[in-house]
């Protein structure tokens, strides 16, 4: 199967793309690189024996698209392309709804043009909102509390109305919750450019030593130690829930949402002790207050997954630690 990944030099998609080679599957890459590095290529090579088919350029972009799904005869479509810094998506909202919402439209619109019915696309656990009951299951109400949110809502809804109009659609959303962790081959993994907004990747620079110390954010949360809670996933488990989602999906006409997370949460302080035990130092951390917009906890309830598409996440904590510590380790500074 050729599969077109847009974003796929990104964090998620460069995995994604390794374990679609390694079944022997054809990744096609279409990338702007805002986020990402060409040398990711040559890891996804040295790990695989294959460099993908890459084609810089946006998802806005409907002639190149048209004629990427032509050129390469592509039959599905994984959608990791997007911006994704909640932050910034506060203060530049047309930005995030331009890339996040407009580019899904454009892509779907190209896929109609050229025929191909079949996508999977990169949904969070974000459009959760500030929900508190746990676990979190695929029914639960949904809204949001940012603009990058806000964003996988609308996708998610127009994904909605689309397969409603032509049942030939057959679309995924796939909710992930936090993915953290790398190839354990260590030549990839998550590179953030500048300073990391997320709990692993400021963890792991802390221990290489290219940040003083974490500042954990808030620990009067309702959670037993009173640090935010989250169920974080190892990269390469959400990297296969795609390959089963397509597997299911292709041919399979209709609209399919679907978890992916472990079902339990760990605090932040339990990373950091996760942490600390895998690079074999002690993290410095200060409390500091709670961050604007975070909700105490938030996990998943995977099973809808498990029986639908038997997808299960298989790594463990220490897993992801070690891993996460042997990508930056060896990458202390990212991607060349
Ligand atoms: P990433 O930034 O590492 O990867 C996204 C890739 O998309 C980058 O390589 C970037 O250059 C590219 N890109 C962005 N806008 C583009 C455009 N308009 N045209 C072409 N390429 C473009 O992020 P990631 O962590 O790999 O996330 C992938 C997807 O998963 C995103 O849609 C993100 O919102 C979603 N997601 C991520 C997380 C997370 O914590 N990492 C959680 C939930 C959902
Ligand atoms: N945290 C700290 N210090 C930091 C960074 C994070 O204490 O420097 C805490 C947060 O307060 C939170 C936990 O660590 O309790 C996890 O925070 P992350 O920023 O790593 O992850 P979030 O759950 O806030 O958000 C992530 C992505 C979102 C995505 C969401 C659900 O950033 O894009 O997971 O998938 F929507």
């Amino acid at each position: 199967m050729k599969i077109l990944v847009t974003g796929g030099t990104g964090y998620i998609g460069s995995h994604t793309c390794v374990q679609l080679i390694e079944k022997g599957w054809q990744p096609v890459i279409i990338d702007s690189l805002v986020n990402s590095k060409i040398s990711v290529l040559e890891r996804i090579e040295k790990i695989t024996g294959t460099r993908p088919a890459f084609v810089e350029g946006d998802v806005r972009d409907a002639d190149l698209l048209q004629k990427v799904l032509r050129e390469h005869a592509i039959e599905a479509v994984i959608h990791f392309a997007g911006l994704k810094a909640v932050g910034e998506s506060i203060s530049m909202p047309l930005k995030y709804y331009d890339n996040n919402v407009h580019g899904s439209v454009v892509l779907m619109e190209a896929m109609k043009q050229c025929n191909v019915k079949t996508l999977v696309f990169s949904s969070s656990a974000t459009v959760y909102g500030d929900a508190t009951k746990m676990p979190l299951k695929e029914d639960a109400p949904t809204s949001a509390t940012n603009p990058y949110g806000q964003s996988k809502l609308m996708v998610e809804k127009i994904i909605a109305d689309l397969c409603t109009s032509n049942p030939s659609w057959s679309i995924t959303a796939l909710r992930y919750f936090n993915p953290v962790g790398a190839h354990e081959s260590g030549l990839i993994g998550e590179d953030p450019q500048g300073i990391p907004n997320n709990l692993m990747p400021f963890l792991a620079q802390v221990a290489v030593g290219r940040r003083e110390e974490l500042q954990v954010f808030g620990n009067d949360y309702q959670t037993p130690d009173g640090t935010g809670v989250r169920d974080y996933i190892h990269v390469i488990d959400l990297a296969q829930g795609h390959l089963c989602a397509l597997a299911h999906a292709h041919g399979k006409a209709g609209y399919h949402v679907f978890n992916l997370g472990t079902g339990k949460g760990n605090s932040v302080l339990e990373m950091l002790n996760a942490f600390g035990k895998a690079c074999g130092k002690k993290l410095k951390y200060k409390i500091a207050s709670r961050r604007p917009g975070d909700v105490a906890a938030s996990w998943a309830d995977p099973q809808k997954a498990q029986s639908v598409l038997n997808w299960k996440a298989e790594k463990s904590m220490d897993d992801m630690c070690q891993d996460t510590w042997h990508w930056q380790s060896q990458n202390p500074n990212g991607y060349p």
